[in-house]
Parts: structure tokens; C-alpha cells; sequence
């Protein structure tokens, strides 16, 4: 069958990120995504097994017709590495008046012992640009039966947020699994680990003059300085940092482990201080790690930082001088579930 393999309804057709890509649903793909469907059908809405029949009247008849749609209500695509489909997924059930979509994804079932976190992640970053830029929806949302606690936190890391629990969708070996909703809006902040690519920025924002200023250390720093910083940050096991993003990154956040004890520093991009993402952060990063006490130290001048410490529950532990710097020594303990 020929095909035709792109989408009316989008002006870009391929996205790609390193090795990766979605491309518009490949004819030949078919088998392969009708086997892992098969292979994953517990945790699809799918009650029995396809058919290689069934596969092939449901690409000729529903899926070639989506392409010359002006608003299909499903957009699927093909995810290659390289030029091997690894796995499938799209906008499906796609509400164009109200702007929103449920995502599917499936991979192929080999994959998802060792590369669960780092295809789902891509494929949320990929399926978002088509989403939220592309055909500029307001919200996005996936709906999934309580049987894969792996996907949890690669969605929260992403940005979404558990948005509704629906009791008893279906019986799984005599027990009743829920039914679990994740959504996110366009714009919300996401997060993820620092890479080796984020050395420049993270330089841009250190070097901000605001930020040297409010920080306890307010030394000019090199480029040089901050590359052998980084790489050391990177390679200690006690220092994590968290890449904060909208739809561009917004701030960042490092935790440094001292005595079983984490130390919070952080920033926000200048342009996007005052609407709240400083705070978002701190909240991010407690109920992340409720069980962790965490530490700051902020300066007598720093008045948007002393208010997100307070608002979150931190409590003065002491306050100390360093050179003619007065420092608020910042603590706060297990998070209680409550703001
Ligand atoms: C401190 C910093 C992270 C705050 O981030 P932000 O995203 O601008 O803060 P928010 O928008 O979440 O503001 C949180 C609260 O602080 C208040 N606030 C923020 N900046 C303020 C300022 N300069 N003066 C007074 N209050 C301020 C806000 O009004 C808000 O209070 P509200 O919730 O009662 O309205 C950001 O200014 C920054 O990156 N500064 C440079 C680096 C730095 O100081 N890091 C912290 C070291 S401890």
C-alpha cells in the first residue's frame, strides 16, 4: 500500500533529538508496533489480541486517512533510532475546539527493562514540541491503569502533575486497579539532571551580576574557574543539580549532601524572576525528597529568597557573619505532606 507519509495538519513533519526521532507513522512499522501491543496488552485498552488482519485494515482504514485531515483526531508517529522504529505513540483523542490531547506511547517490549526512563523522557520532550508548538494545544494528559510504577516519576520530572483517580477500572488477577489521569499545561515547569551541555549556561546565569551579588561568595567568576567547577560538581557523587524548564530553560538548583544534610543553592534566569518559579522550584524539590532535611544559608539582602525559605516551612536555625555579610542559616525538616 502506498501511503502518503506526511501530516496536512503539521508544518513540521520530523523532530529529532540527538539519535531520535518521530516521524509520521510508518505503513511499515505495522507489525512490529501490532506485536508489542500484543506483548503489553494488560496495561493497553485493548481486550484481546490483533490480528495480522485486523492491523492491516486499521492502518489502511483509519490511519492512511489521518494524513490528509486538516484535524485528524489522532497523530501518530513512528520513534526511530536511527532508522529502526524502537517504538510508536501520538496525540490521540485530540480536542481541537477545547486544545487538548491524550498522549499513548508503547515501545518495543525489549527495551523497556534498560531504556524505559531514557525513551519515555525523550519521547515527552519530542511529543510536547508538536503538542504545545506545533499545533499549540493548551494541555496534554495520559491515562494509564496503576500497573507501571516506573512511568510516575519520569511524568512528574516532565511536568505533569496527577491531575485524577478513577477507583476500580478493571480487574487485574482478582485485584482492583485504578484508573490514573496525569496532565500538563503548556508552560508548566519541568525538570531535569544537569548535562555536560548545560556548561554555558549555567555560566551565563553564575556570572549574572544579580546572582554574584546575592551570593556569599560575590567573586567575579572566569570561564575557566567555572568549567573546573562544573566538571567537579558533575563528577561528585554528594552534589546533584536540576535543570529547571519551561518551554526554555528558567533556573537551576543544586543540592550539595553534607552530613546526611542538603544544602539548597539556587537561581532563576533573570528574565523569568517574579513569577513565582523560585518557589515552584524549592516545592519541586521538597516533596521530591520528603524524607531529606534540607539546609540553606541566604543573605540579609535577599528578600525573594528569605520569602520562598519562609513560605515553605524552613525555620531559622542561626544567623552568622561572614566578613561584613550577615547570613540566615536555614533549616527544615522532614516534608509532613502540607504546605
Ligand atoms: C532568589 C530567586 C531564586 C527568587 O526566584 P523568583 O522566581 O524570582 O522568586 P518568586 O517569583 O518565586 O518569588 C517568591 C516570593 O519572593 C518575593 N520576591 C521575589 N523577589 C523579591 C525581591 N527582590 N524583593 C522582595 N521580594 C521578592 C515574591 O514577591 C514572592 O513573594 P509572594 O509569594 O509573597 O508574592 C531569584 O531572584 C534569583 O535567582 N536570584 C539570584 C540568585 C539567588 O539569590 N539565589 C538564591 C540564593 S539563596
Amino acid at each position: 500500500m502506498n501511503m502518503e507519509i506526511t501530516y496536512k495538519c503539521l508544518n513540521k513533519q520530523i523532530y529529532t533529538d540527538a539519535e531520535f526521532s518521530l516521524v509520521p507513522i510508518r505503513w511499515e512499522d505495522r507489525y512490529k508496533i501490532m506485536q508489542w501491543r500484543n506483548e503489553q496488552i494488560f496495561h493497553l485498552r485493548q481486550n484481546k489480541k490483533l490480528t495480522v488482519e485486523e492491523q492491516d485494515a486499521y492502518f489502511e482504514n483509519v490511519i492512511s486517512n489521518l494524513f490528509e485531515q486538516e484535524q485528524p483526531d489522532q497523530i501518530l508517529f513512528s520513534m526511530l533510532q536511527g532508522e529502526t522504529c524502537i517504538a510508536y505513540g501520538g496525540l490521540v483523542h485530540i480536542d481541537w475546539k477545547d486544545k487538548n490531547a491524550e498522549i499513548s506511547f508503547v515501545m518495543n517490549t525489549s527495551l523497556e527493562s534498560e531504556k524505559f526512563n531514557t525513551l519515555w523522557s525523550v519521547y515527552l520532550e519530542l511529543i510536547e514540541k508538536v503538542a504545545f508548538s506545533e499545533i499549540r494545544l493548551n494541555k496534554i494528559f495520559t491515562y494509564s491503569y496503576e500497573v507501571r510504577p516506573k512511568l510516575y516519576p519520569i511524568l512528574y520530572q516532565a511536568g505533569f502533575i496527577e491531575k485524577e483517580r478513577v477507583l476500580g477500572v478493571i480487574k487485574l488477577n482478582n485485584k482492583s486497579i485504578d484508573g490514573l489521569i496525569h496532565m500538563k499545561r503548556k508552560g508548566d515547569l519541568s525538570y531535569r539532571p544537569v548535562e555536560y551541555s548545560d556548561v554555558q549556561l549555567l555560566f551565563d546565569w553564575a556570572t549574572d551580576s544579580s546572582t554574584r551579588n546575592n551570593s556569599i561568595n560575590s567573586k567575579e567568576i572566569t570561564w575557566g574557574e567555572h568549567v573546573k567547577w562544573f566538571n567537579k560538581k558533575m563528577n561528585d557523587s554528594k552534589s546533584t543539580m536540576f535543570l529547571f524548564k519551561k518551554e526554555k530553560p528558567v533556573g537551576v538548583l543544586r543540592l550539595d549532601e553534607v552530613n546526611s544534610q542538603f544544602q539548597i543553592s539556587f537561581s532563576v534566569d533573570r528574565k523569568q524572576r517574579g513569577k513565582g518559579i523560585g518557589n515552584q522550584m524549592i516545592r519541586f524539590i521538597i516533596k521530591k525528597f520528603p524524607e531529606n532535611v534540607f539546609l540553606a544559608k541566604v543573605l540579609e539582602s535577599n528578600r525573594g529568597s528569605h520569602r520562598i525559605f519562609l513560605k515553605n516551612k524552613f525555620i531559622v536555625d542561626s544567623v552568622s557573619k561572614i566578613g561584613n555579610k550577615i547570613i540566615t542559616n536555614y533549616i527544615k525538616e522532614e516534608f509532613d505532606g502540607n504546605y
